[in-house]
């Protein structure tokens, strides 16, 4: 009778799997913060997206680590850059067989760990880093992807990148647009995931956790620019812009079940505080019950083998 009356469906294709792929690496380097998940080579990455797939999982997302950094972001726009590099390797193994997804942003890229490139103030520059952005989605529709994920919270990126692809004849690569996206302390493991180098913050672009009203209104502009799917992130502690999201989108709705989350469910897992794997499903749920029409999260592969 449970499952007669069953109000949320959880299924392996409304998952999506973010994976790092480091630059100039042999072995994959396990992560401190995020147990199980790596800093994948390029070897070992189509190895693993290649098992989540036939697990059934929607999508793969993709962060690359660069060898080297500046204060462009260089590796970013770069064809040989790791990350156009992995696109293109993943697109040949799998071609449609997934979505296949990069993180549109140059934080992994640049030296100071910001998402754009910098003013003379050491602010970020919001048009200058517009520029980049362009070319960075250019070159990753360019190496496969199939949608793109701008997760800067720049002003204008969803339209001057549905722009650049347009006049590229790109109109069939998608915009998954990190619409609202809170500056939030369950980043943190992530940092380490991609070295960051951050010092400071991003609250002069990432949107305060205290605002609903102000998200809505980034997710409006996100779809007026060309959106084809909006995305809150963080998840667990947002369920309920999640819900207001869901219920203002005309386009669908993904959430982000970020390293924080991961992290804080493992450790307690670790430590037998929690049941890992009722935990997971419960935490995957309370997502869709929000009402997010796929989620992206480390436990992706695993949860959807479960499901299977
Ligand atoms: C930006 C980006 C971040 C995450 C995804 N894309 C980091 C940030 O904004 O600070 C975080 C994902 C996570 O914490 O799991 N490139």
């Amino acid at each position: 009778m449970r499952r007669l009356v069953s109000e949320t469906t959880l299924r392996p294709r409304q998952l999506i799997l973010p994976m790092f792929v480091a630059e100039g690496i042999d072995t994959p380097r396990p992560i401190s913060s995020m147990p199980g998940v790596v800093q994948h080579t390029r070897d070992t990455l189509r190895k693993a997206a290649v098992d989540a797939v036939n697990a059934g999982v929607g999508g793969l997302m993709l962060f690359g680590i660069p060898k080297t950094r500046d204060a462009v972001g260089s590796g970013a726009v770069d064809p040989d850059g790791i990350l156009n590099v992995a696109l293109r390797d993943l697109r040949s193994e799998l071609g449609d067989a997934t979505v296949l997804m990069a993180d549109t942003c140059l934080d992994e890229f640049t030296d100071h760990g910001h998402c754009g490139v910098l003013d003379a103030d050491g602010g970020v520059d919001n048009d200058a880093t517009l520029r980049v952005y362009a070319e960075m989605g250019l070159a990753q529709a360019e190496a496969g992807a199939h949608l793109l994920g701008p997760s800067g919270m720049m002003d204008g990126q969803v339209g001057v990148i549905r722009a650049a692809l347009d006049r590229a004849g790109r109109a069939d690569t998608g915009i998954l647009a990190y619409s609202a996206k809170f500056a939030s302390a369950f980043y943190g493991p992530f940092r380490e995931a991609v070295d960051s180098q951050l010092k400071g913050d991003r609250k002069t672009y990432q949107q305060d956790p205290g605002n609903v009203r102000e998200a809505l209104r980034e997710i409006e502009l996100d779809i007026a620019e060309g959106a084809d799917m909006i995305m809150v992130k963080p998840a667990l502690a947002y369920l309920d812009v999640i819900r207001a999201a869901a219920e203002a989108s005309p386009v669908p709705v993904a959430a982000y079940n970020i390293s924080g989350e991961y992290a804080m469910v493992e450790a307690a897992a670790a430590n037998g505080w929690l049941d890992r794997e009722r935990t997971i499903l419960e935490v995957l749920t309370s997502i869709r019950r929000a009402g997010a029409d796929m989620i992206l999260t480390y436990w992706a592969a695993e949860a959807a083998a479960w499901l299977d």
